[in-house]
């Protein structure tokens, strides 16, 4: 366990202050600007990753804060490696019960590309060897794995023969708000969600509409946004149980966050969606997640939506008709969507979808941009069409 007296060999974390920040492909820039706004600095972008550095109290309100990063790795240590000897060794060499202890678990998650180790299992293998029989050889008894919900999450990264072997900060993906109950299939991620709300520019004071929310993930967010209530507040980090060194900075990047939240704020939030379940699985998750009152929620089929105001924002993630016999019904939806938003000019329209025909059913306008994205796996579009401004009064 990190203990607050002498470290014998400081990790790479504790020397630089330096961090890597792990985000979907084509968010780079977006957690770069995020990660700026709170504090971080020398922030390099790369491929799905973020470079930065902080102060410790600044980690802690970027893990807390952060609405688009996935995960916080610390790194502990980086060497040349181009062998699984070299990998073992060089793992036998860290101090191993700063971190963990024969009582706790852990698991690792292992990423290797370009470099003589070609093979991501293996080298997790050997790590956890190198760490079994640290503890064995001095305790007698060693951490176990479990993958699942472990106590330490490490994380292991060989580019070009060069590894690095890092602890992830918070412990599991920080998509996770921790207010989703109800499983329904296919949720769009959280950070996802984020990162779409982000580019819209939605401010908090227009209404905000998403016809075929699912199981709300984005107008949830949106509320969490607007109410500046930060998405790490339901949940708890790895690193509070075992960084010491600052035993107080976990407890005021708490406290603040709590102290930001707006309650004297009101939201024009709607949700609709034509499956109940849906519906049902959006009002329990609003609910979990402290913001039931600020969002509308109604069983609504798109075809039957009527729109009486002049202005107003959409953003809505379309179902993709992948499944046969699907594009009929899709085609429906965007016939119904058109006739509805087609003289509507003050509205901000965003869509998401991994349909590239989309634009050419909504003919209000070509889109004003469109923007590559990633939801889990697949590729997917964010077309945006922009709204006229409401006169100034
Ligand atoms: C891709 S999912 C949205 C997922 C959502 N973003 C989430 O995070 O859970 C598309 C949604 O459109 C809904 N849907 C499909 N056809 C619809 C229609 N005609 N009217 C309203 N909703 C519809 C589906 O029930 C589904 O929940």
């Amino acid at each position: 366990m990190m203990r607050s007296g002498l470290i014998k060999n400081m990790f790479e974390y504790q020397k630089e202050n330096k961090f890597h920040a792990q985000i979907s492909d084509g968010m780079e820039d977006l957690g770069a600007t995020e990660l700026k706004e709170m504090k971080a600095f020398n922030i390099k972008k790369g491929f799905r990753g973020i470079t930065f550095s902080a102060t410790r109290e600044t980690l802690y309100r970027i893990v807390y804060r952060s609405r688009l990063i996935s995960r916080i790795i610390a790194p502990l240590k980086s060497f040349k490696c181009s062998d699984y000897n070299e990998l073992y060794r060089n793992a036998s060499r860290i101090d191993w019960e700063e971190i963990l202890s024969p009582s706790l678990t852990f698991a690792i998650f292992a990423n290797v590309s370009n470099s003589e180790i070609n093979h991501s299992h293996y080298a997790s293998l050997k790590l956890k060897d190198a760490i079994a029989d640290y503890f064995t050889g001095r305790f007698g008894e060693r951490p176990d794995i479990d993958t699942k919900e472990p106590d330490v999450w490490l994380n292991l990264h060989i580019r070009h023969n060069q590894a690095t072997i890092g602890f992830d900060v918070s412990g599991g993906s920080l998509h996770k708000r921790g207010y989703r109950k109800s499983a329904v299939a296919a949720p769009m991620q959280e950070t996802l969600a984020a990162a779409i709300l982000r580019i819209s520019e939605w401010n908090g004071t227009s209404p905000l509409y998403d016809p075929m929310c699912g199981s709300g993930t984005v107008l949830i967010d949106a509320a969490m946004i607007g109410r500046n209530i930060a998405p790490g507040l339901n949940r708890s980090f790895a690193s509070e149980a075992f960084d010491r060194i600052s035993p107080t900075a976990w407890e005021q990047a708490r406290s603040d966050a709590r102290s930001a939240i707006q309650s004297d704020i009101d939201l024009q939030l709607f949700g609709y969606d034509a499956d109940e379940e849906m519906i049902f699985a959006s009002k329990s998750n609003a609910k979990a997640a402290g913001v039931e009152k600020d969002i509308q929620f109604e069983k609504k089929d798109i075809r039957d939506l009527w729109i009486d105001q002049e202005y107003g924002v959409l953003i809505s993630n379309f179902p993709y008709g992948v499944k046969m016999g699907d594009y009929r019904e899709l085609n429906n939806i965007y016939i119904s969507f058109h006739k509805t938003f087609r003289n509507k000019k003050g509205w901000s329209i965003y869509v998401l979808t991994a349909d590239k025909k989309f634009p050419d059913y909504f003919k209000r306008a070509e889109p004003d941009r469109v923007r590559k994205l990633f939801n889990g796996a697949i590729e997917v579009r964010y077309y945006q069409y922009f709204g006229e401004r409401p006169p100034r009064e």
